[in-house]
């Protein structure tokens, strides 16, 4: 299908490097029609990636820190300015725990860096909304996503304080959804993302197993980051305006999963 997002107009946020789930996601958007700024930490920039994406989807790039609600203003000012009207769409793709990146153990955690965790993984989204709303930037009908982590309801050891991070992050996502609609019929969902092979995911200790884990898991196997755009989109578009308030798994049906055979066939062995 083509032109799914024809005349739709977005933000995207987090496009590291093209591994990243918001890389395939500007490029998929890109060719069902979209046009939309991107944007991430100036930190995240040095590196240069962005550019080479900006130029692909013939997207601005406009830096913003997501913990600054006057770099959020201003990103919403410009990409109205730039896109040429309201926003349609806004990707958050953004997480980051000082704490996971420097293995501290859950038992012995750095405070200050756990706020930080909540705060760029979690707050930033409450700001990104909040910001989406004083600036009176989201069309009627527009679509709002974050994404998450099954270990906002089940304990996996080594994603630390990013389970409490993702858990407010799901948190958000209802409590803003219930706002913006009464505000102008905005939706605002998570995603809950297979374990995906990208610099975030990959920072997790013990990752590779887990990811083989997972796969096995699944009755259909771990979603991609190129299946994880193709759903975004579709909550980008006209054909899910009812949902709302949700987190919506995305993740071959490892949540609805006991064990399977092939897990069993493993542990036979
Ligand atoms: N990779 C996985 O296994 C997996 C699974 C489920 C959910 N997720 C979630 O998907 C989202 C995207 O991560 P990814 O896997 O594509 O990894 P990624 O490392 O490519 O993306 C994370 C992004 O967050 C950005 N970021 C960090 N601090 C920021 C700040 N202060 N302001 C603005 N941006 C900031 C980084 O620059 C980076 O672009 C995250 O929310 C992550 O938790 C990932």
């Amino acid at each position: 299908m083509n032109d799914l997002l024809k005349g739709k107009r977005g933000i995207i946020f987090g496009a590291l490097d093209e591994n990243s789930i918001a890389w395939k996601t500007a490029e998929a958007a890109h060719a069902q029609g979209a046009t939309f700024t991107l944007t991430n930490a100036p930190i995240a920039m040095r590196m240069g990636a962005i550019q080479e994406l900006g130029a692909k989807c013939n997207a601005e790039i406009i830096p913003a820190d997501a913990t600054s609600t006057e770099d959020l203003t201003e990103l919403f000012e410009k990409s109205m300015d730039v896109l040429g009207g309201k926003i349609d769409f806004v990707l958050h793709s953004i997480g980051m725990s000082p704490n996971v990146r420097k293995k501290k153990d859950y038992g012995d955690l750095n405070y200050d860096w756990f706020q930080k965790t909540l705060d760029v993984s979690a707050l930033s989204f409450h700001k990104v909304c909040q910001v989406a709303e004083k600036s009176g930037a989201m069309n009627e009908w527009g679509s709002i996503m974050a994404l998450s982590y099954i270990a906002a309801q089940r304990v996996f050891p080594d994603y630390s304080d990013m389970a409490q991070a993702k858990a407010l992050l799901e948190s958000i996502a209802r409590s803003y959804g219930a706002r913006f609609a009464k505000i102008n019929k905005v939706r605002v969902n998570t995603i809950s993302q297979s374990p995906t092979k990208t610099t975030a995911g990959t920072g997790i200790k013990g990752f590779d197993v887990f990811y083989d884990y997972a796969d096995m898991m699944s009755p259909l196997g771990n979603a991609t980051a190129e299946d994880c755009a193709n759903y975004i989109l579709v909550m980008f578009s006209d054909f899910t305006r009812m949902v709302t308030m949700q987190n919506l798994m995305h993740d071959g049906g490892f949540s609805s999963s006991g064990i399977t055979a092939e897990l069993i066939e493993q542990l036979e062995k």
